[in-house]
């Protein structure tokens, strides 16, 4: 999935980087992340937040177009990067259209602005709820494993379909001006409680997590692989797909197929615990692969 784009890629240590949403679980992890790097970092968010390794902290809403305009350009130059997480980060928050309303209307004024502005190059959250299996409020299974970028989407959940368009203004965004755009798909995310509350859970009840395909990705493998998104010379627009290499299941990945995905076509042969996610494109034109593991042995 890309499309080319013109604009050069963002210089290493020095650069000014946006970053929106910048309080949430990610955002906090990425704004020290990219801040240790050597990047400027502008950190962005509607809620009252610190942040002491951001150069800038300015607290507004992304819907607000003036304060986008204002944030794009602190320093009275635009910057050179956007990171654009925020987002209504999961279904049920709040009514679903305002989801969809929420999360579009953001992704547009920040891409866009960035793109009008001249900024070079923008990385933003996707998520893997754009297949459409991870919320989809009943069981849907992929045709195929392990799930590539170019598996089509059977969304029927709003946050889902408010993900699939965040990918689709970012294609739109460097068709329109030129600009590197990156979206990145998501599985659950987590470290620490967050991620120990996760497992637990789904040792519990593995069925609980057959919609997301027990996917995962340690929060600091977030934030590496949207700093080696930012910092990659790839041109035009692409999506990928960005996951732990395992599961969060203790039961072997070609049991869970047979269990709860009968159905799916299996592509290549699974290690044990090999996650449904297929990555490659990460690896291959990011140089990205994760250095956090969960499970005793695979580090
Ligand atoms: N955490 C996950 O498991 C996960 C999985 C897949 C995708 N994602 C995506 O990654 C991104 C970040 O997720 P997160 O887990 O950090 O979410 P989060 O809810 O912890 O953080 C999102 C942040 O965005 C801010 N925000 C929301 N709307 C805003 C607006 N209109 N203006 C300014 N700030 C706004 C919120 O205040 C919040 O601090 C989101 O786009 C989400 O959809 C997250």
């Amino acid at each position: 999935m890309s499309q080319e784009g013109t604009r050069h890629p963002v210089p290493g240590a020095g650069a000014a980087v946006l970053v929106t949403g910048a309080a949430g679980v990610i955002g906090s992890v990425v704004v020290p992340y990219l801040a240790g790097a050597g990047e400027r970092v502008v950190a962005v968010d509607r809620s009252p937040f610190s942040s002491p390794k951001a150069e800038l902290v300015l607290v507004g809403d992304i819907r607000d177009r003036g304060f986008v305009e204002e944030s794009l350009r602190p320093f009275g130059r635009p910057v050179d990067a956007v990171v654009h997480l925020a987002a209504i980060a999961a279904p049920g928050q709040v009514p679903e259209d305002e989801t969809l309303a929420q999360n579009i209307q953001g992704a547009y004024l920040v891409l866009d602005g960035a793109g009008r502005a001249g900024v070079r190059r923008a990385v933003a959250a996707s998520s893997i709820a754009a297949y459409g299996y991870a919320w989809a409020g009943r069981d849907l299974s992929p045709p195929y494993v392990p799930v590539d970028e170019e598996q089509a989407s059977v969304v029927i959940d709003s946050y889902g379909l408010s993900k699939t368009v965040t990918e689709q203004v970012g294609a739109f965004v460097t068709r329109r001006w030129g600009m590197p755009t990156t979206l990145l798909r998501f599985p659950f995310v987590g470290d620490g409680d967050r991620l120990s509350s996760r497992l637990a859970e789904v040792h519990r009840d593995v069925a609980g997590s057959r919609r997301e395909l027990w996917a995962w990705l340690d929060t600091r493998d977030a934030a590496r692989a949207v700093h080696a998104a930012l910092t990659s010379e790839l041109p035009g627009h692409h999506v990928f797909n960005i996951a732990a290499p395992d599961t969060t299941a203790d039961v072997p990945t070609t049991d869970l197929l047979a269990r709860f995905h009968p159905g799916t076509a299996v592509r290549r042969p699974l290690g044990a615990f090999d996650s449904l996610l297929d990555t490659s494109a990460a690896r291959r034109l990011l140089g990205f692969e994760t250095s956090h593991a969960w499970r005793r042995g695979a580090d």
